[in-house]
């Protein structure tokens, strides 16, 4: 379809100065248009625009680091029984999430949180549902040594693992180059950060905001329009459509949850029940969804996310559209970026899996 788009914005303006001076227009055949571009201009507002990856000046993605980490991030030696890795709660094949309410971790074991996607998490203001890391490099530090997830009992041991396995000096050297001895806990996990950075990818919204009309259906339109006018957007809002504030879930009416949120890490009563507000691209995919995975249906969350932060009850066909819409922020990431590396194999001195 031939379309030309700033002219339209123009019309868009016009008609509605019009209309707020009283004056009736109708626009033969392109009732829809005008509407598509208010929305395009107001998404770019709201939401800019997804960069091509979250690398920063202080945390490239050179490709030494790139290979490095998505090795580390498939290596189940990481873990002290060699059975689980970055890639168990947060499959890559899988929009980063492994869709049980809480991820079984070393001995099956069971943390009170639901796993959230490892994707586009690297544009976040910091990491964790309760924001207690700052990054996606400190991140990668903690599920390593948590004992009910890979329960390696020291950054000490996991660094002779990966002494260990010969394969893996290059590798470290390669990333970091001016390194005497780069095999580092530390490193390990900027590594493993570097990958994650590049774990964006556009969807149909993406593609849509940016002037492809047909890359998204009319009821997603009418969606996205719903989410921006009813205050969705007051929260989960910039390029990953959340993940730049934190939030009481419950603002209007009380939401029921034993998880205190983020008054544990920053101890203060009125962070209470506070989370970091999730981002929604691929919300579609990861369910179940809030922080418990308590919720099964992403036409739940809708539901409950309208009563709870806006004090509003939304018909079935509002819901709809909405998840119309939603289903646009579906994107899989790079297939060849994120396919399993062939892990350097073990060495002599490779301590052998350990189940207790
Ligand atoms: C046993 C399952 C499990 C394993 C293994 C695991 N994670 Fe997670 N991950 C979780 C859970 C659960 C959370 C949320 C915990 C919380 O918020 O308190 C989480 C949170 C995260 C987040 C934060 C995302 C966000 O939106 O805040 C990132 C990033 C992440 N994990 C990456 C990793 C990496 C990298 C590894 C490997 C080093 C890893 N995870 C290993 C279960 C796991
Ligand atoms: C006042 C801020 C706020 C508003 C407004 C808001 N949300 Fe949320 N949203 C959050 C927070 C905080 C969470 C995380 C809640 C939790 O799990 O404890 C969340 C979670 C979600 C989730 C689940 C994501 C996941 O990975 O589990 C969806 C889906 C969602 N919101 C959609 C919406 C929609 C649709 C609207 C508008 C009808 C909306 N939100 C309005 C703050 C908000």
């Amino acid at each position: 379809m031939n379309r030309i788009h700033a002219p339209r914005l123009h019309c868009a303006r016009l008609a509605r100065g019009l209309a707020q001076a009283g004056v009736l227009i109708l626009l033969a055949g392109s009732s829809g248009a005008g509407e598509v571009e208010t929305l395009r201009a107001q998404a770019t507002a709201i939401f800019g625009s997804l960069p091509e990856n979250a690398a920063t000046e202080a945390r490239p993605m050179t490709p030494g680091l790139v290979e490095l980490g998505r090795a580390l991030y498939y290596d189940p030696r990481l873990s002290k029984n060699h059975d689980i890795s970055c890639n168990s709660c947060h499959p890559l094949d899988r929009f980063g999430a492994d869709g049980e309410a809480t991820s079984p971790g070393h001995r099956g074991q069971r943390g009170g949180r639901n796993s959230p996607t490892s994707l586009n998490a690297a544009l976040h203001i910091a990491q964790f549902w309760d924001g207690r890391e700052p990054d996606v490099e400190a991140q990668a530090k903690g599920p390593v040594l948590n004992p009910i997830e890979m329960a390696m009992p020291s950054e000490a041991a996991v660094v002779a693992v990966l002494v260990s396995i010969p394969g893996y000096a290059p590798l470290f050297a390669a990333a970091f180059p001016d390194e005497p001895k780069p095999i580092t806990y530390d490193n390990m996990a900027s590594a493993i950060g570097a990958f994650e950075r590049g774990l964006l990818a556009p969807s149909p919204f993406d593609a849509f905001v940016s002037g492809d009309d047909e890359a998204i259906s009319a009821k997603a339109v009418k969606g996205a329009n719903l989410f921006i006018a009813s205050g969705c957007v007051t929260c989960h809002s910039g390029p990953a459509f959340g993940g730049g504030m934190f939030r009481k879930i419950g603002q209007v009416h009380a939401y029921p949850t034993s998880d205190i949120g983020r008054e544990a890490v920053t101890g203060r009563p009125e962070d209470r029940y506070v989370f970091k507000v999730p981002s929604l691209r691929n919300t579609a995919q990861t369910g179940p969804w809030f922080h418990d995975g308590g919720v099964t249906s992403l036409d739940e969350a809708v539901r409950l996310m309208a009563y709870h932060q806006l004090g509003l009850e939304l018909s079935q066909t509002d819901r709809t559209s909405l998840i119309a819409f939603l289903e646009t922020l579906t994107a899989a990431p790079n297939g060849a970026y994120v396919a399993k590396p062939e892990l350097p194999e073990s060495g002599p001195d490779t301590p052998a899996p350990d189940p207790s």
